[in-house]
């Protein structure tokens, strides 16, 4: 009886140390996983206005919220300032067509606490969750990136976004093959000798490659 009553209390002693090493070893790693150093005044800004706008009712953040979009403790990572910057004020000009996220009209200085709070959330390590955010967000067609970033839709609308000033795009490939749209590219006159389209001759290759490829696609 004694003995089984000492060998009792020997693993309640040593199981009491290995759980007390294990929070102590948790404690010490916390701050530099959490890096909650980082939190400025203006990630502590951006969380509030996440709460404000209910952004959880969609989406799951650090592993709390809906399931209705993606999760987003890694976009800031994935898809990088520039595009959540112009992805937070016009949600449609990213994804033109299909499920779409409602437009906050948000302004400048409530997208730049957002944008310094998912980007403090992205920095936290999460031990590689969720796991293969790429494939959590939606990707969108190389091209049409590129197509907003050298504001081709200020002069043209795709799916009813963009400029008024040129033919609207939502059909360009029915229209054209990618060898006419390259041409169009490079060389707006060689189509029409009074054209007002800028050239394109000076962007990179792979980058008329993918704007054709993408406008070909849209049938
Ligand atoms: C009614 C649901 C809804 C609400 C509320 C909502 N979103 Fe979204 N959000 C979406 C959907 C849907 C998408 C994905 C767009 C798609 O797939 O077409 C998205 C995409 C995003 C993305 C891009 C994710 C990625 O990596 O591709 C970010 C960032 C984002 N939302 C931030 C926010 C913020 C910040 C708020 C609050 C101000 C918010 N969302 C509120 C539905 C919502
Ligand atoms: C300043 C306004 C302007 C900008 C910017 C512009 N375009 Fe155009 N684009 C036009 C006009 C106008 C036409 C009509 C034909 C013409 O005048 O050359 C046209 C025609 C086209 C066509 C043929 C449309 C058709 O089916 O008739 C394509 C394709 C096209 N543009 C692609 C682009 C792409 C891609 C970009 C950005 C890299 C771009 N455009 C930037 C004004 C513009």
């Amino acid at each position: 009886m004694t003995t089984s009553r000492s060998i009792l209390s020997v693993l309640t002693i040593i199981s009491a140390v290995v759980f007390l090493g294990m929070t102590i070893d948790t404690l010490r790693k916390l701050p530099a996983q959490t890096h909650s150093d980082q939190i400025s005044a203006q990630v502590v800004e951006g969380k509030r206005l996440w709460q404000h706008y209910d952004c959880n009712d969609c989406h799951t953040i650090l592993g709390i919220g809906g399931y209705y979009a993606p999760d987003v403790t890694k976009s800031y990572t994935v898809r990088g300032d520039a595009w959540l910057r112009q992805f937070l004020k016009d949600p449609a000009a990213m994804y033109p067509t299909g499920r779409q996220m409602p437009n906050f009209h948000l302004t400048d200085a409530q997208v730049a606490p957002l944008l310094a709070y998912l980007k403090w959330v992205s920095e936290v390590d999460t031990n590689g969750w969720p796991p293969a955010p790429k494939g959590v967000a939606r990707q969108e067609p190389a091209g049409h990136a590129i197509f907003l970033a050298q504001h081709c839709n200020t002069c043209h609308a795709i799916q009813g976004s963009g400029g008024t000033l040129a033919p609207d795009l939502t059909h360009e490939g029915s229209r054209h093959d990618q060898a006419w749209i390259l041409d169009q590219l490079n060389d707006p006159r060689s189509h029409k000798a009074d054209s007002i389209m800028p050239s394109f001759a000076q962007l990179p290759g792979t980058e008329k490659d993918e704007l054709a490829e993408y406008l070909v696609s849209l049938k």
